[in-house]
C-alpha cells in the first residue's frame, strides 16, 4: 500500500507554479539558505543573524518566542531580503505552550483521540499567538523501555495506539487547513527507531531488523504521513549501523519512494554533523553530502549545508535538481501556511493564552490521563461528608513546577494549580487538611519530617500522599537505570502506612516506575504522570469522586527493571511460561538440579508477568464483559467481520471505560505477537447499564509484513478478545479462507 501524501490547503496547482517561479529566480546560496534552520537569539536578533536573514541565508528559525522579535525577523525577510521569503518558526510545543497539558505519555493514557486533538489545538493556537508556525511534535517513537527518559514524550508501546493518537495530535496542530489562523505544522519524530535505544539510554544505537521496523516502529509514522503531517524529523540514532539522518533506505527508499511522502524532512539538532561523531562520515562536508543524499531537506542548528553544499554542487556531487526538489518542499509548506500572504502575527487576533477554556481542556485531559491502579475496598472516591480531617503528605503535593513535566520551554509554574491548592479549594471549608511535605524533594533521604508526617496521618481520617519523580528525571537525555521511586519515598510511605489510616498514593512520574515495593502499603493508587498546569484540580476531582478515573496504561508496568523490555505484544517463544511452569526462586531447594525447575521463558526472581499490563486501569464503575460473538466463523480475503460483546457496568456509579479489541494471528510467515491491539472505544455506562459493542475488522487490518517485506494478510485462524486491558479473557475465534 503506498500513499501519496497531500498536505495542501489551497490550490496545489497555483502553489506548484508559485514555487517553480521562486526556484527559477533563486540563486544557489538562497536555496541553501532555505534548507537551513538556525537558532534564534532568545529575545533579540543578533546582528549576524539579521544579516543572514537579509541575505536570504536562513529558511527557518527555532527557539524564539518573542512576538515582536519574530515579527521583526519576518519583516527583514519580507522587506529587506531579495526574494522576500518568510521564515518557518519552529519550537518544541510538545505538551502545551503556556497551558501545559499532561506529558504525552499521560495524554496517551486517555486513549482518547478527541482529548488529544483538543489539547494539540489549544497548544497550536497559543503558540501561533506569538508567531510560531511549526512544532516538533508528535513524537511517535514506539518505546518499550521505561528507562528511556523520552518515554515521557512518547505515546507508549503500541504501534496502533501511537498511530491513532499521533494522527489526532497532527489534526489538532494542523487542523484541516494549515492556512487557518492558529494552525501550525506538526512534525512526526523521530524517524525512526529512536525508541529502541539500547539499554534505554538516550541517543544510543538501535538495532532493529527490517521486519520489526515495518511491523512495529514504522507503523505510527505511516499513520502520521497518511494523516497529512507536514514534516518529519530524522532521529539522532544509529539505526542498524547507519545513522537515521544519513539513512538512504529509511529516508529515500521507504519514506519518499515507497510511501510517497512529500512533506519536509528536517534533521534533529546537529544530527547531520553528528554523523561524523557516530563514525559514519569523516567531516561536516561528507555529513552534509550524506544527509542530502538521504533526503534531509533542512538542517537543524548546525551549518554544514550552509558551509558545504555550494561546493558539493560545484563538484557535481550533488545535482542542482536535487536541491531544487528539497527547496520546493520547504517553499510549498510556507505557501500552505499562508506565510507569504500573512507573515506577521497580530496578537490581538488571537485568544489569550491560559484562558479559561484552555485551562478547562487541560483539566479534562488530566482527568482522563490519570490511571487508577489499585482501589482496595473502594477506598476511593473519598466522601467529603465522612471526613473531618485529611492528611496531605509528600514532596509533590504542593510543587507547582514538578507537576508540569519534561517539555515546558514556555510553561510557567506560577500558573499551576497544585494538589494542595486544589484539595483545599474543594474540601477546605468543611475538612481540616494536615499538610506535611515529608521530604524536601523526591530524591531526599532526610527523615527529619517523618515524625510530623506520621502524626499528621494519625490525627487524620484518611491520608493522601503525592510522590513520584521530579520532572528532570525523564525527558531528553534523562534516562534512568533504576526506575524505583527515588530517594526515601518508599520509607516515608512505609512510615505513614504504620498509622493504619486509609492511604491513597498519587504518583506523578514521567514513566512507569517499579512500585511493587509500595503497592501493598497503599489502599489506593492513582497514577497521574506529570499532569500539567491543571493537575491539582483534576486529581482532587478524581479523589473526591467528582470524576471517575478512566485512564488506561499506554505502556506495560514492569515488576522489576530487569524484565525490561516487557510488553504485551510479545512473541510466544517456543517455551512460553504459564502460572504452572513458573518457579518462585525462594522456594527452590538447595542444590536443585538444573532441569528440575522446568524449561520455560521466565525470570526466576520476577516471573513472566508485569506489575500491571498494557491497557489496565480501574474506575469507580465496575465493568464486566460477556457474550462475545463474531458475525462469521470464516471470511474471505477482502471481507470484514463484526465482533460483538456486551459490556455491563455492575458498579454503583456512572463511569467511562475504554473497551479494547485484541487479535492474535495464530500462525504466520513470520511469527505474530500473542496479542495485538486492533481497536478501542471509550464508552460511558450508568450503574446497571449494558451495551452491546461492535468492532468491525477488515482483513487488511490484520495485515503484516512477511519475510519478503510484503504487506500481507494470510488465511488462517485468529483469536479475538474484547476487554478492559490486554489481559482480556473473553475471546472468540474466526478464520480467514483463501
Ligand atoms: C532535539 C530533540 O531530539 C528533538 O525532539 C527536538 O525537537 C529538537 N532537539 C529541537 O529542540
Amino acid at each position: 500500500m503506498s500513499a501519496v501524501i497531500s498536505i495542501n490547503s489551497g490550490s496545489s496547482d497555483s502553489i506548484e507554479s508559485k514555487v517553480a517561479d521562486f526556484i527559477s529566480r533563486m540563486g544557489l546560496d538562497e536555496k541553501i539558505g532555505q534548507m537551513s534552520q538556525l537558532q534564534g537569539g532568545g529575545g533579540w536578533i543578533p546582528d549576524d543573524l539579521a544579516e543572514s536573514i537579509r541575505a536570504g541565508r536562513v529558511g527557518s528559525i527555532l527557539n524564539e518566542v518573542n512576538v515582536e522579535v519574530l515579527n521583526e525577523m519576518q519583516r527583514i525577510c519580507v522587506e529587506e531580503s531579495r526574494l522576500g521569503i518568510p521564515l518557518l518558526i519552529g519550537r518544541d510545543v510538545i505538551h502545551g505552550f503556556k497551558t501545559i497539558f499532561p506529558i504525552p505519555l499521560g495524554q496517551a493514557a486517555s486513549w482518547d483521540p478527541e482529548t488529544i486533538e483538543a489539547g494539540a489545538r489549544v497548544s497550536a493556537s497559543e503558540a501561533a499567538s506569538v508567531g510560531i508556525n511549526w512544532t516538533f511534535a508528535p513524537m511517535i517513537d514506539v518505546t518499550r523501555d521505561p528507562r528511556w527518559g523520552r518515554i515521557a514524550e512518547s505515546l507508549g508501546e503500541d504501534p496502533y495506539l501511537c498511530g491513532v493518537l499521533g494522527a489526532a495530535m497532527v489534526k489538532g496542530f494542523q487542523t484541516d487547513d494549515l492556512g487557518e489562523p492558529g494552525s501550525i505544522v506538526a512534525c512526526a519524530k523521530h524517524f525512526a527507531g529512536y525508541g529502541a535505544a539500547e539499554g534505554g539510554r538516550d541517543y544510543n544505537t538501535a538495532n532493529i531488523p527490517e521486519n520489526e521496523m515495518r511491523n512495529v516502529h514504522l507503523r505510527p509514522f505511516k499513520a502520521a504521513a497518511e494523516a497529512g503531517v507536514g514534516s518529519f524529523m530524522s532521529a539522532f540514532c544509529d539505526l542498524n549501523g547507519v545513522p537515521a539522518t544519513g539513512n538512504t533506505w529509511l529516508m529515500d527508499d521507504l519514506l519518499r519512494k515507497e510511501w510517497g511522502y512529500e512533506g519536509v524532512v528536517v534533521s534533529d539538532w546537529e544530527s547531520v554533523v553528528e554523523m561524523s561523531v557516530h563514525g559514519f562520515t569523516h567531516d561536516d562536508e561528507e555529513a552534509a553530502y550524506e544527509a542530502v543524499m538521504a533526503g534531509i531537506d533542512m538542517e537543524m542548528a548546525s551549518s554544514s549545508y550552509l558551509d558545504h553544499l555550494e561546493g558539493l554542487v560545484a563538484q557535481d556531487k550533488i545535482k542542482l535538481a536535487q536541491i531544487d526538489t528539497m527547496v520546493a518542499r520547504i517553499l510549498t509548506l510556507k505557501f500552505e501556511l499562508g506565510l507569504f500572504e500573512k507573515p506577521y502575527t497580530d496578537q490581538k487576533e488571537h485568544a489569550a493564552v491560559l484562558n479559561k477554556s484552555n485551562l478547562k481542556i487541560a483539566k479534562e485531559a488530566a482527568v482522563k490521563s490519570c490511571v487508577l491502579l489499585k482501589n482496595e475496598n473502594n477506598t476511593l472516591p473519598l466522601a467529603q461528608s465522612d471526613l473531618a480531617t485529611v492528611a496531605l503528605i509528600g514532596p509533590l503535593a504542593d510543587d507547582d513546577y514538578e507537576q508540569l513535566g519534561t517539555w515546558i520551554f514556555d510553561g510557567e509554574s506560577q500558573h499551576s494549580v497544585t494538589c494542595k491548592q486544589a484539595v483545599e479549594e474543594l474540601i477546605g471549608r468543611t475538612v481540616e487538611i494536615n499538610y506535611v511535605k515529608g521530604l524536601e524533594t523526591t530524591r531526599s533521604n532526610n527523615h527529619e519530617e517523618f515524625g510530623a508526617a506520621v502524626s499528621a496521618a494519625e490525627k487524620s481520617d484518611a491520608v493522601i500522599m503525592v510522590v513520584g519523580e521530579e520532572s528532570f528525571m525523564s525527558g531528553e537525555a534523562h534516562s534512568r537505570a533504576n526506575i524505583d521511586l527515588p530517594g526515601h519515598q518508599a520509607e516515608l510511605i512505609e512510615a505513614v502506612a504504620s498509622s493504619g489510616k486509609p492511604l491513597i498514593l498519587v504518583i506523578m512520574a514521567g514513566r512507569p516506575l517499579t512500585i511493587g515495593n509500595v503497592l501493598d502499603k497503599a489502599d489506593a493508587v492513582l497514577y497521574a504522570w506529570h499532569p500539567g498546569t491543571m493537575g491539582g484540580p483534576a486529581i482532587a476531582d478524581l479523589l473526591f469522586g467528582l470524576e471517575s478515573p478512566s485512564g488506561k496504561l499506554p505502556v506495560t508496568f514492569p515488576l522489576a527493571v530487569g524484565q525490561v523490555p516487557i510488553f504485551y505484544a510479545h512473541k510466544n517463544t517456543g517455551r512460553p511460561a504459564t502460572d504452572h511452569t513458573c518457579v518462585n526462586m525462594d522456594e527452590v531447594p538447595a542444590r536443585a538440579p538444573q532441569t528440575s525447575l522446568g524449561m520455560t521463558s521466565f525470570h526466576l526472581d520476577a516471573g513472566y508477568k508485569p506489575l500491571f499490563p498494557f491497557g489496565f486501569g480501574l474506575s469507580y464503575g465496575n465493568f464486566k464483559y460477556v457474550k462475545i460473538t463474531t458475525s462469521h466463523s470464516s471470511i474471505g480475503l477482502g471481507d470484514t467481520i463484526d465482533i460483538h460483546a456486551d459490556v455491563i457496568n455492575t458498579g454503583a456509579r456512572e463511569a467511562e471505560e475504554v473497551v479494547q479489541l485484541y487479535v492474535r494471528d495464530l500462525v504466520g510467515d513470520v511469527t505474530r505477537p500473542v496479542k495485538e491491539l486492533k481497536g478501542f472505544r471509550r464508552i460511558s455506562l450508568k450503574p446497571g447499564e449494558r451495551e452491546r459493542l461492535c468492532f468491525t475488522l477488515h482483513t487488511d487490518d490484520l495485515a503484516f509484513y512477511n519475510r519478503k517485506m510484503e504487506l500481507v494478510t494470510e488465511p488462517g485462524k485468529f483469536h479475538v478478545w474484547i476487554g478492559g486491558s490486554s489481559d482480556a479473557e473473553l475471546w472468540a475465534d474466526f478464520e480467514i479462507h483463501d
